[in-house]
C-alpha cells in the first residue's frame, strides 16, 4: 500500500516516513523544502519536490497512493500573527488543492496533523475533543478551518478522515542514517531551547507566578515516535464518509520548571534561565484528554519526559 506523506522532509514527517517504510508501506513524499530537508529522507521513499499549492505537482505525487498523511504546512504561531495570509494560503488553500486532487484520483483516506492550537484558551482541563474551539492565533484558525473542511468533504464526498490534534511534539528517532532531529528556524519549542540554553543566551521562562505548583506553565508533551504510532493506527481505523477528531498528547502535564530539571539531569549541568514576563494568550495549563485516542486507536504513549529530553539531547549531539 502506498502512502503519500506531504511535508515528509520535516521534523515529524520524516519520522513518519521512516516508520512507515519499516512497517512495509510504500512511501511517496511531497515537500517544497521550505522548512524541511531532503537529507532527512531515506532513498527508499519516492520524493517529489514541490508545493501542495500546485495541482499538477499534487496530482503527480498522488500517483499510486491509497492514502495521504498530511503534515505539510506552516506551523509557527508567532509568524502566523505577522503573516496571516501566508498561513491561510499554504495551510487552508493548500489542503483544498490536495483534497480536490484526491477526489479526482478517487483516493479517499487521509490523516491530518491538526493541533491543540484549535482550542485556544481551555475552559476545562484536561481538554477533550468536545471542548470549544476558539483559536487565539491565525495558525490555530487555519488548523480549525482544515478540520471543518475535512468534515464537509467526508459527508459530501465520502472521504475517510482523521484529524489528530497534537499537543507539544518532542523527542527524536534514531535511524541507520543517524538521528532525525528537529531543525526548526526559529526554534520555538521548549525542550530544544532548554537544551541549547547558555549563560549568554539563557532560556526564557515566561511567567513564574502562574497558578501552578511551581508557578510555571504546564504543557503536555508527546514523543514523536509515539505520535507516529498513533498515525499508523489511525490509517487502520479510517471509515468512509466519516471524520474523527482525536487529541494526541501524553495525557499528563509537565511544568516548564520540570522540563528544565529533567534537562539538568540529562546534561548533568545547570541550565541558565531568564525570568521573563508572561506572554499574551499563554494559558497556565494545557493538557490533553487522551481517552478517545485510547478507545478509538487502541493507543497509549509509552515514552516519558526523560526519554523525550534524552533523545532530543542525543539528536542535537549534546550527549
Ligand atoms: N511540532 C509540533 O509540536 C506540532 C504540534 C501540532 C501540530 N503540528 C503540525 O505537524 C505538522 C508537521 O510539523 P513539524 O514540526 O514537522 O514542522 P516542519 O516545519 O518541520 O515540517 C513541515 C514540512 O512541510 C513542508 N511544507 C511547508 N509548506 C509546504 C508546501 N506548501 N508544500 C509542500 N510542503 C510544504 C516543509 O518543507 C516541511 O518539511 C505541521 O502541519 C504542524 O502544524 C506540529
Amino acid at each position: 500500500m502506498r502512502i503519500l506523506v506531504t511535508g515528509g522532509a520535516g521534523y515529524i514527517g520524516a519520522t513518519a516516513v521512516e516508520i512507515l517504510l519499516q512497517q512495509g508501506f510504500d512511501v511517496s513524499v511531497l515537500d517544497d523544502l521550505s522548512s524541511g530537508f531532503a537529507d532527512a529522507l531515506p532513498s527508499q521513499a519516492r520524493f517529489i519536490e514541490g508545493t501542495i499549492l500546485n495541482m499538477h505537482t499534487v496530482r503527480e505525487a498522488l500517483t499510486g497512493a491509497s492514502a495521504v498523511i498530511h503534515f505539510a504546512g506552516k506551523s509557527l504561531v508567532g509568524e502566523s500573527v505577522q503573516k496571516p495570509d501566508l498561513y491561510r494560503d499554504v495551510n487552508v488553500h493548500g489542503t483544498r488543492v490536495l483534497l480536490e486532487e484526491m477526489r479526482l484520483a478517487n483516493i479517499k483516506q487521509i490523516v491530518f496533523s491538526s493541533s491543540a492550537a484549535t482550542y485556544g484558551e481551555p475552559t476545562t482541563t484536561p481538554i477533550t475533543e468536545s471542548a470549544p474551539t476558539q483559536p487565539t492565533s491565525p495558525y490555530g484558525e487555519t488548523k480549525l478551518a482544515i478540520d471543518q473542511m475535512l468534515t464537509k468533504e467526508a459527508s459530501a464526498h465520502g472521504l475517510a478522515a482523521i484529524s489528530l490534534r497534537y499537543f507539544n511534539v518532542a523527542g527524536s528517532m534514531k535511524t541507520e542514517r543517524g538521528w532525525l532531529r528537529e531543525r526548526h528556524n526559529p526554534e520555538t519549542h521548549l525542550i530544544p531551547n532548554v537544551l541549547h540554553s547558555t549563560a549568554d543566551h539563557p532560556v526564557k521562562i515566561f511567567g513564574s507566578d502562574w497558578p501552578t505548583a511551581d508557578g510555571t506553565c504546564i504543557r503536555d508533551y508527546i514523543h514523536v515516535v509515539d505520535l507516529i504510532d498513533a498515525h499508523v493506527r489511525a490509517l487502520r481505523v479510517l471509515k468512509d464518509s466519516h471524520h474523527a477528531i482525536i487529541n494526541i498528547g501524553s495525557g499528563r502535564g509537565y511544568s516548564v520548571r520540570e522540563v528544565i530539571d529533567s534537562a539538568q539531569k540529562v546534561l548533568e549541568r545547570p541550565i541558565p534561565t531568564l525570568d521573563s514576563p508572561r506572554r499574551d494568550g499563554d494559558p497556565a495549563v494545557l493538557v490533553a484528554s487522551i481517552e478517545l485516542a485510547e478507545s478509538l486507536l487502541n493507543w497509549r504513549p509509552s515514552r516519558d519526559l526523560a526519554q523525550m529530553v534524552t533523545d532530543t539531547a542525543s539528536s542535537l549531539e549534546l550527549l
